[in-house]
């Protein structure tokens, strides 16, 4: 538990590039940001309707220096001041990846700094227990065993967290990402992209009882399957197909956006219950939506670990504070350490 494990302090660099944000920021004892610089890229990749891989890795070589530039200025520093550089090596976009690992191994190159590789999901997790930006105190340490649902665009997994970097894969989904689901549903709907934040919108104007959509619950197993789900919207689209102008847009949001909360926490919340689970934790950018963290707040009986909302979505900050627990535990990457697009947690 970390405040009864002493961890040294360091100050550490991270760099995020495995997806559309180009990202960098420097993070002391894995918890306080002292900078975080962000380049999104949403508004290229809005006009394909979700990230166009080449226009991606594009856009990340245009930006990290910059970005990692601005992020050493921001906290007042120069590499010379900080530990290690942790970059994210996957999962991801490979040629979005190896953006950000090649200018770490540069710089770690140029400096003689460690180069700590760090997955991304591991980022995501200890996303929660970073200081908020506007807040003075740290968010209270986790307590283990600690059931953690990850919900993110290429990602819908229930892990155990035994210990700090330790990970038992309980299931996962057997088709689409929660993330998956919101960004597809919304393009049915004619929403933008990205769909979460579109749906979430469209569905405070929304009944989320018009319509009964399916809740696959795969009993027995810790598993999650969202492709019922996204025919049965569908089908329901189509049903207006002569008379699209009267497609209840937010209704059918709210209604979709209701079923997916109802499985994330119902099944989380057994998954807890089943292996005595201190606490949850909800991470990945799905988790910035408002009905499902409002969802976990009501009903769980245990203690919930939210991200702040400025660090749901991707960003270095996380890479940096899961990058320092990888740290000091002695994990440093060779400087021949190659991007792993399809890396697990456990
Ligand atoms: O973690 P993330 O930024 O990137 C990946 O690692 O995949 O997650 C992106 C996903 C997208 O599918 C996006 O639609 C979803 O997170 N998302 C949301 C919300 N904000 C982002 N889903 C539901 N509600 C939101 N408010
Ligand atoms: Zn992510």
């Amino acid at each position: 538990m970390m405040d009864e494990q002493i961890f040294p302090p360091a100050r550490i660099l991270g760099i995020e590039s495995s997806c559309d944000e180009t990202s960098a920021a420097v993070i002391a004892n894995g918890r306080e940001p002292l900078s975080i610089v962000t380049a999104t890229q949403i508004e290229m990749h809005a006009q394909f309707g979700g990230v166009f891989p080449e226009v991606a890795s594009r856009q990340h070589i245009k930006t990290v220096y910059g970005v990692i530039e601005q992020a050493l200025q921001q906290a007042h520093m120069s590499l010379s001041d900080v530990d290690a550089i942790a970059v994210t090596l996957g999962p991801g976009l490979a040629g979005s990846l190896v953006v950000g690992v090649n200018a770490a191994k540069g710089l770690a190159v140029a400096s003689g700094l460690p180069l700590v590789g760090v997955n991304h999901l591991e980022g995501h997790i200890y996303s929660a227990w970073l200081r908020p930006p506007e807040m003075a105190d740290l968010p209270p340490a986790p307590q283990f065993p600690l059931l953690a649902l990850l919900v993110s665009g290429g990602h819908t997994e229930l892990n155990l967290i035994t210990n700090h970097l330790e990970y038992q894969r309980l299931g996962g989904t057997l088709d689409d990402a929660a993330g998956e689901a919101f960004d597809k549903v919304a393009r049915l709907l004619g929403l933008p992209y990205p769909g979460g934040p579109s749906i979430q919108e469209a569905a405070k104007n929304g009944n989320p009882r018009t319509f009964q959509f399916p809740r696959s619950m795969l009993e027995g197993t810790w598993n999650f399957s969202f492709s019922g789900l996204k025919t049965a919207v569908l089908r329901a689209v189509q049903n207006f197909k002569n008379d699209p102008e009267n497609l209840p847009v937010n209704d059918l949001a709210a209604s979709f956006q209701t079923a997916v909360v109802d499985v994330l926490v119902s099944k989380t919340l057994a998954a807890a219950k089943a292996y005595g689970a201190k606490e949850i934790l909800l991470a990945g950018g799905v988790s910035a939506n408002a009905a499902l963290r409002e969802g976990f707040r009501k009903h769980s009986p245990i203690k919930v670990n939210i991200p702040d909302l400025s660090y749901c979505t991707d960003n270095a900050a996380m890479i940096a504070a899961a990058g320092y627990f990888r740290f000091v535990a002695g994990h440093v990457s060779d400087l021949d350490v190659d991007v792993l697009p399809n890396l697990s947690l456990s």
